[in-house]
């Protein structure tokens, strides 16, 4: 379980910032919530920080599956106890429908802020990235056309505008970004050496991450939405990200989260509206396409199990 769980903390999250702890039982474990990790300048309705935890539970779920463990989950399980995400079970014999490949795709997702080959991504893949996340119960909008393109790039931008006015977001930027003996936080090596790039809506400082591309940027943008906004839907969401990711890198595509038009209620209501329809309740922006020559990106840092991990007590 522990090795599940180790390998499961390779999920993304907001800024690297990893807001989950695990508690071990006999045959269970469970995931919280870890409060002191959220961002409240950066991610003030909490989305991001349960749309990672999500990401890490899908994680978990495919860990374990791939190594032989059944396992049922309930998640939300206690009402009085709302960072308590989700109860594991253990379950004897052998897990169903391990999927040897997303587990081997944990280890080599990156999220890559460079620009993007310009190779344009089949649609036949960009099928299977919208049944992903069908599986998991949320919903995969492939933006089409040029159009729908320019409001999502456009509420990008007036989200960036929004967020420098809010105290504290540039100094939540600063704190979790360009860091390198830490094990969390968003290293200099995962940044682009060119912060104008296509990445631009998030002001990261400029990394040392080179920018070969030379032809126009082919990347897709996709929107994960939920039928409503409440904390399940959000965790639930989060699960389908990670399931999203985890298919796009096993077919060889690079992604990137982007959550920042989802981070400022106007701008998160503005897509609602002019992009999903007014139906359904935007999550993410997901970026995917093929990566530029050159190599990917480090993996970035993860805190030590140990610092994660309490046993239940008895
Ligand atoms: C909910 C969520 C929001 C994120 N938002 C952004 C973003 O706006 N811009 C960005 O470049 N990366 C974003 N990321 C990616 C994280 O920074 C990244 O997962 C983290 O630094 C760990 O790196 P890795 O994904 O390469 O393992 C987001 C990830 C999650 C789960």
């Amino acid at each position: 379980m522990r090795r599940a769980i180790e390998l499961a903390s390779r999920a993304p999250s907001v800024h690297n910032s990893q807001p989950w702890r695990w508690y071990l039982g006999e045959r269970s474990v469970h995931l919280y919530a870890d409060l002191r990790r959220w961002l409240p300048a950066t991610d003030h309705d909490g989305r991001d920080l349960m749309l990672s935890c999500g990401a890490v539970l899908h994680h978990l779920r495919i860990a374990l599956a791939a190594s032989g463990v059944g396992a049922t989950v309930r998640r939300m399980p206690n009402p009085d106890e709302p960072d308590h995400l989700a109860a594991v079970e253990l379950r004897s014999g052998r897990a169903p429908g391990a999927d040897l490949g997303l587990a081997s795709a944990i280890s080599t997702r990156r999220t890559d802020r460079r620009s993007y080959h310009d190779w344009p991504v089949p649609e036949a893949f960009l099928a299977e990235l919208t049944s992903a996340a069908a599986a998991q119960g949320a919903t995969l909008r492939v933006i089409g056309d040029t159009r729908a393109h320019n409001q999502v790039m456009h509420a990008i931008r007036e989200a960036a505008k929004a967020q420098s006015e809010i105290s504290g977001y540039d100094t939540e930027l600063a704190l979790w970004t360009g860091r390198d003996a830490s094990p969390d936080g968003i290293p200099t090596a995962n940044l682009p050496a060119n912060p104008g790039g296509v990445a631009a809506g998030r002001r990261f400082r400029p990394g040392e991450l080179a920018d070969h591309s030379a032809g126009t940027d082919r990347a897709r943008l996709l929107v994960l939405g939920a039928t409503s906004d409440d904390p399940l839907s959000q965790l639930r969401a989060g699960e389908a990200l990670s399931a999203v990711l985890l298919s796009a890198t096993e077919s060889g595509l690079a992604t990137c989260p982007l959550s920042q038009p989802l981070e400022i209620g106007t701008t998160r209501r503005y897509l609602r509206d002019a992009v999903l329809g007014g139906t359904l309740s935007p999550q993410l922006i997901i970026r995917v396409g093929w990566a530029p020559s050159g190599p990917p990106p480090p993996a970035t840092p993860r805190r030590a199990p140990a610092d994660t991990i309490e046993d239940l007590p008895r």
